[in-house]
Parts: structure tokens; sequence; C-alpha cells
């Protein structure tokens, strides 16, 4: 996440999402109700926004960053590389991918102009987290989800806050915060760790690609021991 949002953030309107909120949830509800929010600045450049995805009877609820290029594009949250890479990771942990809800902490995909018309994916500030936190709560709320994996310092710190660091807490069962996100529903348990994204930039690829999957496993140990 990037600092000095206070500097850039002037004159920038930042409701936050909560009067998008539909009354009554649903899954189209929730759908149209991301597309029109305007909650922040982060709509004007995106394509689409990008609600959360899946069955609304999964145990596990997982949460990314933020839409990439691909996502925004398609309107569906992890269909590019990185969700690509998840899928993989949690095939070889043995969780069935379709039986997860996906998401993200922030659902419209914030960018830079790169050359030649390529956007340049631009991390979400910790204002644009908070302001989108009210879909997540949302969300939770429509799949009552058993646990919730958490994809990287973004979602880690949606939930925890600034504070929660991945590498310090990753791959073990963490209780919902009492003092992080406050959300009507509340999981089991939380599982952090590395973000996808960070696995297909790695140098050390197969081993961060090794040590995601030893963590999803923990989560796949902690569903079936219902
Ligand atoms: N990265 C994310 O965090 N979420 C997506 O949906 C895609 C890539
Ligand atoms: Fe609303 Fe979240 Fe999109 Fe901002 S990023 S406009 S809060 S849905």
């Amino acid at each position: 996440m990037a600092g000095s949002d206070s500097a850039r953030g002037e004159g920038i309107e930042r409701p936050g999402a909560q009067q998008w909120i539909p009354e009554t949830l649903t899954k189209s509800s929730l759908s149209a109700g991301v597309q029109a929010c305007r909650g922040c600045e982060l709509y004007r450049d995106a394509t689409h926004g990008v609600p959360g995805q899946g069955r609304l009877d999964a145990s596990v609820m997982v949460v990314g960053e933020q839409p990439g290029d691909q996502e925004d594009r398609q309107g569906k949250p992890f269909v590019g590389p990185a969700g690509k890479l998840l899928v993989r990771a949690l095939e070889d942990a043995d969780i069935d991918a379709r039986l997860v809800f996906r998401t993200n902490a922030v659902k419209h995909f914030r960018w830079d102009p790169g050359r030649a018309g390529k956007r340049i994916h631009k991390g979400p500030s910790r204002v644009h987290v908070a302001a989108c936190t009210p879909w997540l709560l949302a969300e939770l709320d429509l799949v009552r989800p058993e646990g919730v994996l958490l994809l990287g310092a973004t979602a880690g710190a949606a939930v925890f806050g600034s504070s929660f660091r991945v590498g310090a807490s990753r791959g073990r069962a963490l209780d919902w915060p009492a003092d992080g996100v406050r959300s009507s529903w509340t999981p089991s348990w939380a599982v952090a760790t590395a973000h996808p994204s960070a696995v297909l930039r790695s140098r050390q690829r197969e081993q961060d690609y090794a040590a995601l999957v030893a963590d999803l496993e923990v989560v796949a140990g902690l569903v079936s021991a219902r």
C-alpha cells in the first residue's frame, strides 16, 4: 500500500461504500451495488467493479487485493495469471477450487498508465481499503464462510489492521480479530499467506510456490476437521 494519501487525496470524495450496500443481499444485488458504487474514486478509471464470485455455501472465502487488468476487463475476480496460479495451488493442496468464494479487499482496479496503452497495477492505499470494506463485510454476511484465506498484505490489513505482517503470521489458524474489522458474521478462523502475484514475480518461485501450497494445506486441514 502506498503512503501520502492525504496529500494526493485532497479534493477527492471518498464517502465509503456503505450507502451503496443493498438492504437485501443477494448475489445480484451485491453485483449491481458494486457496479453503482462511488465510495471512492477508483470506479472512475476502471472498466468494471468486480464483486466476489463463487458458491454461497462455500466454506472458505479467499480475499485478494484488488482486481487486475484481466479481472477489470471481465468483471470477475481471479481470472488472470495470479488467479490461475491460485487455482493450481488450491488443487495441489487438495482444496476443490470450485468450492471457494473468491473476492478482493478492493473492488475496482487501481492502475497507472504505462507505455503503449499498458495499464500498470498500482496497489490500493489504505484509504481505498477503508472505503471498500463495507463490501467485504457484506460478502461475509452473504456467504458466512467457516474460514477466510487472506492473500497478501492488503487483505491481511483489511481484516487485522495495518500493523498486520503476513510473514510473521502466515500458515496458521488465526482467530478473527476482536479489534480489527467488525463483521456481523464471525468466521471461525483466518489464515494468511503470500499473494499469488508475489509468487509469480519471485526469483525463488518454486520455493515460494511450495510455501503457498503448504499454507493452503493448513486451510485444507481446518476445513476437513469440521
Ligand atoms: N489479484 C488479486 O488480488 N485479485 C484478483 O482478483 C486478481 C489478481
Ligand atoms: Fe466503491 Fe470499492 Fe469501487 Fe471504491 S473501490 S468505488 S469503495 S467498490
